[in-house]
């Protein structure tokens, strides 16, 4: 800076004082308007991009502390690009004086993790004689310290791994889950971090569960956490999760929460790739993408779009981030198309690396983690890489209609960009070309441009000219393949070139319908050729 005048220097300080400040405001008081989460202030929209950090877990710390300070894990969270935490805890922490008043040592003595503790007393020894809840406080700061906003989760009474249909932390009534113990637990979190910036929002209750799951009981019970929640800290948006382990929310349909809270209330839902298998979705993968997409729809997604619109957290997904699982590998391709085009708030689980016990076995991994097993950096830095769609917003809260579309590639999570040259090629998001709104049948336009996408033939590289003769339609039931004719009347879809993972190119169609001859089990992955337009007005 030292070339500059003095006047010069002076805004530029200012400017970064104004963008320091304008960071610590993102934890500013949230609420909600229409399907949007706000800054209560300003009426801007604050996106939640979250990591899933477990503290609920029978040591009762959140995980990793006993691998890395709690500083470093913190800044590798905003690092990576999250901009908010979904941290989870266990009723009895706050409603059981022989869970509450335990030291973290003693905490870990009681199942003999002896590697745990002096990895804690190594990493964060602060932490080794403090009470499990004032550890809570601390990791909570240190989050707040790094700009990353808190959800605080209730996500099982008995301190455990979860979720089973018969743990007894399933539904109200179930041997661990007494509802006034929950309202207490509620409250005394609530209270606990009244007046903290940190923590936006809290939910109610993770996954409800099991055989005494009903919806008198879920309108009543929620009704009242809602309301002991906002009487005890009326700035925290409540985040409230739906049935059979939150995937579903349809019954909203017919009533709605009867709350008496205006402006906070934030709807939950899970959705995994459980129970089907890669066998399955090896066959049909656009028809599965399909079925699911619909069933979120029916499920939750129609939270966004109906009349009395609220906010929707989609608070868990994942993938086995080692990349093995080709169901999993599928799922989160279809899954990323469906959040991106609706926008809504997320949080990927999860962010541990490992757990210090986890059903019996201590110091195991977690899979699903961002981070690794030793917690010094991401498992999988692509994975991370491709959640950029979901990390930007795409649409704010004051514009109704999308102004344009951005072309998404979900396999790679790169978006079509087009080059000074006119070449089509995948790159970052942050900078993805914008296209009209795109009719079934007609051409592919950039907007505030003459140009239009061409169809190459086989193997060809696209390009955008302003000969728009192409007409491209969507060719197969999961909506996501979009081919086009050429000189001869034959169709080609639109392919992520796959020896450079950058060029587009237009391919023979894979796995589409019986339209254009072929077959309902496929042999191939047709991803390489899904592509997205995601609505943005931002
Ligand atoms: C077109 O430009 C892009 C960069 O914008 C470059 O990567 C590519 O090689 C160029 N292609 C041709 C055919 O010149
Ligand atoms: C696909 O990528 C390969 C490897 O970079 C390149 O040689 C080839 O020209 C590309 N195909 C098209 C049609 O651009
Ligand atoms: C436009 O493209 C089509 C299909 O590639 C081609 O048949 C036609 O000749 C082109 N028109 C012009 C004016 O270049």
């Amino acid at each position: 800076m030292a070339g500059f005048k003095p006047a010069t220097k002076a805004i530029i300080i200012l400017l970064f004082i104004f963008l320091q400040f304008s960071a610590i405001c993102e934890s500013a008081t949230l609420s909600t308007s229409s399907r949007w989460i706000v800054n209560q202030g300003t009426g801007n929209r604050v996106k939640l991009t979250c990591a899933n950090w477990a503290g609920h877990l029978q040591a009762m710390v959140p995980e990793g502390l006993e691998k890395k300070p709690v500083s470093y894990i913190a800044s590798q969270i905003a690092k990576l690009g999250f901009n908010c935490v979904r941290l989870t805890w266990a009723t009895f922490m706050f409603t059981r004086p022989e869970y509450s008043n335990l030291k973290v040592s003693a905490a870990l003595d009681k199942y003999n993790l002896a590697a745990a503790k002096s990895g804690i007393g190594k990493n964060n020894p602060q932490f080794l004689e403090m009470s499990v809840i004032d550890v809570q406080k601390a990791v909570v700061g240190e989050l707040g310290k790094n700009n990353l906003m808190v959800v605080l989760d209730n996500h099982v009474s008995l301190p455990g791994w979860c979720c089973g249909d018969d743990d007894g932390n399933g539904f109200f009534g179930d041997a661990n889950f007494d509802t006034n113990e929950w309202l207490q637990g509620l409250t005394a979190v609530a209270r606990s971090y009244k007046g903290n910036p940190a923590v936006v929002a809290m939910s109610l209750r993770n996954e409800l569960r099991g055989n005494r799951q009903n919806t008198n009981d879920w309108y009543k019970n929620m009704a009242a956490g809602a309301q002991t929640v906002h009487t005890q800290n009326p700035d925290v948006l409540i985040i409230v999760s739906g049935l059979s382990y939150d995937s579903d929310l349809s019954f909203l349909k017919q009533q709605d929460l009867q709350s008496g809270i205006n402006n906070k209330i934030v709807y939950e839902a899970h959705w995994y790739a459980f129970g089907t298998g890669p066998d399955k979705w090896d066959a049909r993968t656009n028809q599965l993408c399909a079925d699911f997409t619909k069933n979120a729809r029916d499920k939750y997604f129609f939270l966004t779009t109906k009349e009395n619109p609220y906010p929707l957290f989609l608070s868990e997904f994942g993938i086995d981030q080692r990349g093995t699982n080709e169901a999993d590998n599928r799922y989160i391709t279809c899954l990323l198309a469906a959040v991106a085009e609706i926008d809504i708030d997320w949080s990927l689980w999860a962010i541990q690396g490992s757990y210090i016990l986890r059903e019996g076995n201590a110091d195991v991994e977690e899979t699903y983690g961002v981070m690794n097993f030793n917690w010094d950096g991401p498992k999988n830095p692509a994975f991370v890489d491709r959640l950029q769609i979901l990390k930007q917003v795409n649409q704010g809260a004051n514009s109704k209609n999308p102004g344009y579309y951005i072309m998404l590639h979900p396999q790679s999570g790169k978006c079509v960009q087009i080059g000074n040259n006119n070449s089509v090629r995948l790159a970052d998001c942050k900078t993805a070309s914008r296209w009209d709104q795109h009719q079934d049948g007609g051409p592919l336009k950039l907007s505030g441009s003459s140009l239009c996408l061409a169809v190459a033939g086989d193997g060809g590289a696209t390009s955008v000219s302003d000969n728009c003769t192409s007409k491209w339609k969507y060719v197969s039931s999961s909506g996501l393949q979009l081919a086009a004719q050429d000189g001869m009347g034959k169709y080609f879809c639109l392919e992520m070139n796959g020896s450079d993972h950058s060029t587009v190119i237009t391919k023979k169609c894979l796995c589409v319908g019986d339209d254009l001859g072929d077959f309902s089990t496929c042999a191939d992955n047709p991803q390489v050729q899904w592509f997205k337009l995601v609505p943005a007005n931002v």
